[in-house]
């Protein structure tokens, strides 16, 4: 038993793994979601998330991948170790505590409510949604949320990606996305070609739903890795290097 128990010990040991064991860390990136991760116009990753990633593992010293992943297998991927990290606007919650690790919050922006300016919409109370049809991202907190709070009155239409929620609020089968702040901004009210508001308040409450800013999310046992990124980020944070990123993006 005893011999057992040393093995147990041993293998938990060298499994754990630290950022310095790696030469490179992968991140796992669900795109586009503007302007936290998109192609530029050469096709190049770029946004909020890629620039800090980046910048992240130049301060540890070490290289950073990024691989593509569809939102709604984005965990499972990290599970069965396609990539190493996710950084992908991903919101801390409790729910995914229990699957994953996450480092400190990077940066906490609410969600909101965008509708076309020449919409119906008055309000987005259970009666005001009432038989209008809800976008969502397909597995974001947003989906969950308009899930459990208008799922009875409304049609809640789900997309795999955040490009395909504003398609169709352009061609009007979606009257109403809700989606992190940010992302609506950028895709819908900085859209050249149609007209877009946010309608009632920015959302940050409840915390079960709208958790506690976005994270970096590792396997539960690279705690040690976690940590780096957590101290890198103290130091970007410190020395402006994460201002200059955040101005570059959100500049208004
Ligand atoms: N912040 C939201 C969430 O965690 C949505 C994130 C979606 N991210 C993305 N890259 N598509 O549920």
């Amino acid at each position: 038993t005893l011999t057992m128990v040393g093995a147990a010990v041993a293998m938990t040991a060298s499994t754990t793994v630290q950022a310095r064991d790696y030469d490179t860390v992968r991140f796992g990136v669900d795109v586009p979601y503007e302007p936290m991760e998109y192609r530029d116009a050469d096709g190049e990753l770029t946004g909020f998330d890629i620039d800090l990633g980046n910048a992240l593992c130049e301060e540890i010293g070490i290289e950073c991948e990024w691989i593509v992943q569809g939102w709604d297998g984005i965990i499972p991927g990290l599970q069965s170790r396609k990539y190493d990290a996710i950084m992908s606007s991903m919101t801390i919650n409790d729910d995914r505590r229990e699957q994953v690790l996450f480092s400190d919050p990077y940066i906490t922006p609410p969600s909101a409510w965008f509708v076309p300016s020449d919409s119906e919409i008055e309000d987005v109370s259970e009666e005001g949604l009432e038989d209008f049809t809800i976008g969502v991202q397909r597995g974001t907190l947003q989906d969950n949320y308009a899930t459990d709070m208008y799922g009875d009155v409304a049609d809640i239409n789900r997309y795999d990606t955040a490009e395909d929620l504003v398609l169709d609020m352009e061609s009007e089968r979606a009257d109403i996305a809700f989606l992190d702040f940010p992302v609506g901004k950028a895709t819908l009210i900085d859209n050249d070609d149609y007209d877009y508001q946010v309608i009632g308040d920015m959302i940050t409450e409840p915390k079960e739903y709208f958790g506690d800013g976005f994270g970096i999310a590792f396997r539960k046992r690279d705690e040690a890795l976690a940590e780096q990124f957590n101290e890198a980020l103290e130091t970007l944070r410190e020395n402006g290097t994460y201002d200059e990123i955040y101005d570059k993006y959100f500049s208004m």
